[in-house]
């Protein structure tokens, strides 16, 4: 896997929504803290940033933000008992969620929209370029996107968004891309189109994966409110696809690889299944279970 070129060294990652596809169990819990099998959501979310070389890491906090921030942090009492007794294994997965990356939170105070969260990263990330990993939309450790984005970012200065081929059955529910010439899986957009009731401009879906120029916080500040009164992120990419000399073009790249929507219930299911499947300590066994259980369905 390639690593980043090093323009790019911060990462943002709005986690402030209210999780509402989720009730009850995001009511005292951030949706991005549910675990998939024995890791909280946006852990795998951090893993990924860090893969790619993004060490300085913002997390965007809402409500219920101290489950978040006492996840990365230490817990002395907890480790010293595992280190009593002799338990190497778990006091290595209690230290590691600690000392992944340089974490700061800021808080977005009401969960007023994507663009409206990015924004509030703005003074922290200053003049340089950075990336976006949405808080629940995990991609599999098997597959990369970010890396791709940041090498095409880097060659042309353009924003970068990941996309997805969806049914046009589902476009509604994402941003929809327009596209104004491809280059292997490689797109120069001419617009966005946060949710479109209809005429969809395509079925390439923006999923939670952005990598994005300074300027475009300037962009974002004069982005009022869009569809369900929130600040889009993806009103503001529109902007920029159509005033690319204010803070660049809008790239996509296309990722057929394996992504999950954990905000989203029938995806997290389908998440936590894959990747149990996958690991070695409950694979073998799982894989055998669900062979029998589905012929009972
Ligand atoms: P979603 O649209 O999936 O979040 O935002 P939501 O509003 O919490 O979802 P539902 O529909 O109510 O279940 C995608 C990401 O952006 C963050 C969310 O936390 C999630 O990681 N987000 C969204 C914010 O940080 N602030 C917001 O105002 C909105």
């Amino acid at each position: 896997m390639i690593a980043s070129l090093g323009w790019v060294r911060k990462a943002v990652i709005p986690a402030a929504g209210l999780g509402t596809r989720f009730l009850p169990a995001t009511k005292a819990l951030p949706k991005e803290m549910l675990p998939l099998v024995d890791k909280p959501v946006i852990q795998y979310v951090i893993e990924e940033a860090v893969r790619s070389g993004l060490q300085d890491l913002l997390i965007i906090t809402g409500r219920n933000k101290n489950a978040l921030e006492n996840h990365f942090d230490r817990v002395a009492e907890l480790e010293e008992t595992l280190s009593k007794k002799g338990d190497e294994k778990r006091l290595f997965a209690v230290r590691e969620s600690s000392q992944l990356a340089d974490i700061h939170y800021t808080r977005q105070g009401d969960p007023r929209g994507l663009g409206h969260a990015v924004l509030r990263a703005k003074s922290h990330v200053g003049d340089n370029s950075f990336a976006v990993l949405l808080g629940d939309d995990v991609i599999d450790s098997r597959d990369d996107v970010l890396n791709q984005m940041l090498e095409v970012h880097e060659r042309t200065g353009d924003n970068v968004v990941a996309l997805m081929e969806v049914p046009e059955s589902q476009i509604h529910l994402y941003g929809a891309a327009k596209v104004a010439s491809t280059s292997g899986n490689e797109l120069v957009l001419e617009g966005l189109v946060e949710k479109p009731e209809s005429n969809a401009p395509s079925n390439l879906a923006v999923i939670g994966r952005y990598v994005l120029s300074a300027k475009m916080f300037d962009i974002l500040e004069n982005t009022g409110p869009g569809r369900g009164g929130e600040i889009q992120l993806t009103d503001a990419l529109q902007h920029a696809a159509k005033h690319p000399e204010k803070a660049g073009g809008v790239r996509g790249v296309v990722f057929s690889g394996r992504r999950y929507d954990t905000g989203d219930k029938l995806d997290f299911i389908k998440a936590t299944l894959r990747i149990a499947v996958d690991r070695e300590d409950l694979g073998s066994e799982l894989r055998a279970w669900l062979k029998d259980f589905a012929k009972g369905i």
